[in-house]
This record gives structure tokens, sequence and C-alpha cells, in this order.
């Protein structure tokens, strides 16, 4: 049989990637270009938008380019559908919508959180582990939740109540004076500090960053080290995720631990996920960075997917039907592929 190759187009917010994967799961190209909001600013989403538009044909050229792929051998395209800023997410779709028409080839609409977690198992699968029902901690700048499957669906079992967690880590750095994402800063500052003690908030099975952000803040300008409120901010948040996540594992009675989004880069919070899952006697596995953080590939790959269970769009009903969805939840996407893991586990994917 051929291989089937998917372009997937990844805008939801400051990110935009382009990937291009085969229907085994190899990944040809894997681009990005990052919109930077201007100095002590948070994320535009007009001008995210605007810098998409610019960046995209270039991306686009490189990533057929690096995968050795001409337009013609393109059998499917895919793209983030959402949950996202809409100016962010229309560029991507837009695109998307006209390469798919010009190719005349199918498009597959694709829910981000999902490709989170598809891409996730693939990468444990790619790396000799047989993941196939994880409990899923989803940590990056616009989402922090705690995913698994159950009656057929993704489900969300802990979540944020106020800020994610990766969108607090960029905040308090910008009060205090720290570049753009924050998160590495953070990390890297931590490693050499003494963690002072922080407002820690589990509610069931969901998490608070708000307290913890203003004491944070709090703690420096009273003099503390920076170095130690960032040890500390880090200790406190990433276990009040690990926390949730052990919740859930436990109660769903799993013994696979997938870590991913864009924080899944922090080695600390890897380590502890790690340390919560072997003392519970489960396997846990961090996405690499490239493929955890908002990707194209990851889109491609759950738009492969999406196609091969009848879900992706004609391209006679694309003008219609190639919407975005800012508040798509998670468990609102149909996910066949994933509802029967044990099944799944037999075959290659
Ligand atoms: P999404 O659309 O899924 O919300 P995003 O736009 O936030 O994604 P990602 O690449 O998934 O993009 O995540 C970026 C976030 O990851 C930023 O908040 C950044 O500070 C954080 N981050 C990156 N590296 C690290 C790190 N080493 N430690 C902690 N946080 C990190
Ligand atoms: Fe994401």
């Amino acid at each position: 049989m051929s291989t089937m190759i998917c372009v997937g187009i990844e805008s939801t917010a400051e990110k935009l990637g382009v990937g291009v994967v085969t229907d085994d799961g190899e990944i040809l190209a894997n681009v990005k270009a990052q919109y930077v909001p201007p100095p002590g600013s948070g994320i535009l989403p007009r001008e995210a938008a605007e810098h998409h538009s610019r960046e995209l044909p270039e991306l686009l050229e490189r990533a057929l380019k690096n995968a050795g792929v001409e337009p013609e051998d393109i059998d499917l395209v895919a793209y983030s559908q959402g949950p996202g800023l809409g100016p962010c997410l229309r560029v991507g779709a837009t695109a998307a919508r006209t390469l798919a028409l010009a190719l005349e080839v199918p498009l597959a609409p694709v829910n981000h959180c999902v490709a989170h977690v598809e891409i996730g198992k693939l990468a444990a699968r790619q790396d000799g582990l047989d993941f196939d029902d994880p409990v899923t901690l989803y940590v990056s700048g616009g989402n922090t939740q705690v995913l698994a499957l159950k009656a057929g669906r993704y489900r969300v079992f802990g979540e944020t109540l106020d800020l994610p967690v990766g969108n607090m880590l960029d905040t308090f750095s910008r009060k205090v004076g720290l570049p753009h994402p924050g998160g590495p800063e953070i990390e890297r500052l931590a490693e050499k500090g003494e963690p002072v003690e922080l407002p820690y908030t589990v509610r069931g099975t969901d998490v608070s960053f708000s307290g913890l952000l203003t004491a944070a803040l709090r703690r420096y300008k009273q003099g503390d080290r920076l170095e130690d409120v960032c040890a500390g901010l880090q200790e406190t948040a990433f276990a009040m995720l690990v926390e949730i996540t052990e919740r859930a594992a436990a109660q769903l009675g799993r013994d696979e631990i997938l870590l991913t989004g864009g924080v899944a880069a922090n080695r600390r919070l890897s380590e502890m996920i790690h340390e919560m899952a072997e003392s519970r006697g489960a396997e846990a596995y961090t996405v690499p960075q490239e493929l955890a953080g908002d990707n194209g590939a990851m889109i491609a790959w759950t738009g492969i997917l999406v196609h091969e269970h009848g879900l992706s769009i004609p391209p006679d009903e694309i003008p219609e039907k190639a919407i975005v969805k800012q508040r798509y939840r998670v468990d609102e996407a149909s996910v066949p592929w994933a509802a029967h893991p044990s099944r799944s586990a037999d075959s290659q994917r």
C-alpha cells in the first residue's frame, strides 16, 4: 500500500507550525515560527495572527522541502480547529482550506488538545513503550488539563480553575523583568535557589494558580532572592499538578502517565512526574520537546487518524464545513481510533 502523506498546520496561539507526517507515523518535517509579544505585554491576538499569515508561506515551503515532498504528493491537509485565539485559528484554517482545495484533497479538522495526546502516544510507541490508554498531564501557556479516555472520549479529569501554569510562569517572569517565554528562565534560576514556601491550592481534582502567583510576586518585592522564589514557584505549582495527575490515575486505575505541552520541557516537572509514577508502579513518559510544545506534526498525525476514521471533509464540502471553534472542548471531539485501546495495541498504532 502506498504511503499517505499529510500536511498539518498549527496556529492556535503564539506558535505557528507546519508538519509533514506519513500514515505510519514517520515525521518527515516539523517546522515552527514563534510570535513574540512586545516587551512587557502578553500575546496580542491580532498581531500574532499577522505574524502567522506573514510567516506561513515560507514555513510551508520549508516543511515540504525538508520532507522532500512535492505538492502533488500530498494526500491530506489537516488544521487545528480549536481551542485557541480566533484570529490565529483563522489564519491556519484559511491556509489549510486553500491548500486542500487547490490540491483537491480532503481536509482534516483536528482538536488541538487531542493532538497533544495522540502525538505523545505515537512518540512513546516509537520509543518502545506501549502507551495506549494514558492519563495525560497537558501543560502549556494556554492549557492545564489532566486528560484520559473514558466512554469513548478524552475527558478532563482535572484542570486549572484560573490561569494555565505556563501563563502563570510567563506572567511572573514578565512582572519581574525576565524575557518571554518565562518558563525556561524560571527553570534556570530555580536550579540555583532554595524554594521559599508558597500557598498550595488543590481543590479536589482541580488546581488554582492565582494565589500562588500573587504570593510569589509579593515575596520577590519583599526582598527574597529571585532564585529562591523561582524554586518555590516551581516546587509548589508542580507538586499541585502531580497531585491531581496522581489522583486521576488512581481513580481510573491507569498505569501509564504522559506529560506533554510546552511546560513538559521542564526537567524538574518531568522528574516529579516520573517519581510519582514509580511510586505507584506506573510508567511515565515525557514527550520530547519538539513534539510536546505546539507543533504541526501533531496536527498532521491526528489528521491522519481523523481521515482514516471517516471524519475528514471531502473537497466539495470544504467551503461550508471548514470552520474554527475557539472554545472547542476536548470532550466534544470524536476519537474513534482511541476508543478501543486494547484492540489498537495489537495493531501498528
Ligand atoms: P497551547 O496552545 O497548547 O496553550 P502554547 O501556545 O502555550 O500552547 P506551548 O509551546 O505548548 O505553547 O507552551 C509554551 C509554554 O511553555 C510557555 O508558557 C513557556 O513559558 C512554557 N515553557 C517552555 N519551556 C519551559 C520550561 N523549561 N519550563 C517551564 N515552562 C516552559
Ligand atoms: Fe498546545
